[in-house]
């Protein structure tokens, strides 16, 4: 169950967030926990997080692993600040900063160097889906930011599937269009990586709330959520958390 903070909170509101968050997931012990908040408030949120069993994760990296590249962070930076996720290739980075599926996976196998556990975003966008290409704008996608690595690669990423129609618009995908994209995902995985493509873990995203939860974890082939909006107060990523 992982929230996405986008560009909220200061390192003062994460403290207070993490003060109200964890005696509500205390026994919480049935799902992993990652918090995403924004660079300056990750060293805050490992600390807030220290002795529970909350992770945290960053929200981007580059492939660098230092060098003159202004502005930018590498995964050994954010390993060493103690975060265990990173989201790689999220829907607002592809459509605002440019990102492909080539700097996708090149930023995934940097995350996965540095021993971070990448979250790989994909999902179509509303006139893909209206003209019936979700199908293979997923298979592009996953083929793109998954199709050069190793089985070992490929076995310690997380995929998370975000429908951009459903990002942020209160126009959750229904619990069976979820299920049938995650079940796309799961096939071309398995056509790249065999079997292993059982294992892994495909979490949702769009507009996920308290209410929608459970349905949505009802579907086979949907393992957890990726929570924008509803993970920004403690109170309802608790009750996403413990659906
Ligand atoms: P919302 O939950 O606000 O729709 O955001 C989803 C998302 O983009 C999570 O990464």
């Amino acid at each position: 169950m992982a929230g996405n903070w986008k560009m909220y909170k200061t390192p003062a509101e994460t403290n207070a967030y993490f003060e109200a968050f964890v005696p509500l997931t205390r026994d919480s012990g049935h799902a992993d926990i990652v918090i995403c908040p924004p660079f300056p408030a990750l060293a805050t949120a490992v600390a807030a997080a220290e002795g529970t069993a909350i992770q945290v994760g960053a929200q981007n990296l580059y492939w660098g692993r230092e060098g003159a590249f202004t502005g930018e962070v590498s995964g050994p930076m954010l390993k060493a600040a103690g975060c265990s996720h990173v989201i790689v290739g999220h829907s607002e980075r592809r459509q605002f900063f440019g990102e492909g599926d080539a700097e996708v996976a090149r930023k995934a196998v940097a995350a996965l160097d540095a021993g971070l556990t990448p979250i790989v975003c994909v999902g179509e966008k509303l006139d893909d889906r209206e003209a019936g290409r979700t199908e293979s704008v997923l298979m592009t996608q996953i083929a793109g930011a998954l199709g050069a690595m190793s089985a070992a690669q490929f076995a310690a990423l997380v995929v998370a599937y975000e429908p951009v129609w459903a990002i942020g618009t209160g126009r959750t995908a229904t619990p069976q269009m979820a299920a049938e994209a995650h079940a796309i995902i799961r096939r071309e995985c398995q056509r790249l990586f065999g079997d292993e493509a059982a294992r892994l873990r495909i979490l949702y995203g769009g507009s996920v709330k308290p209410e929608n939860t459970p349905a949505l974890m009802a579907q086979q082939d949907i393992d957890g959520v990726l929570v924008g909006g509803a993970s920004l107060d403690p109170q309802s990523f608790a009750a996403i958390v413990n659906y």
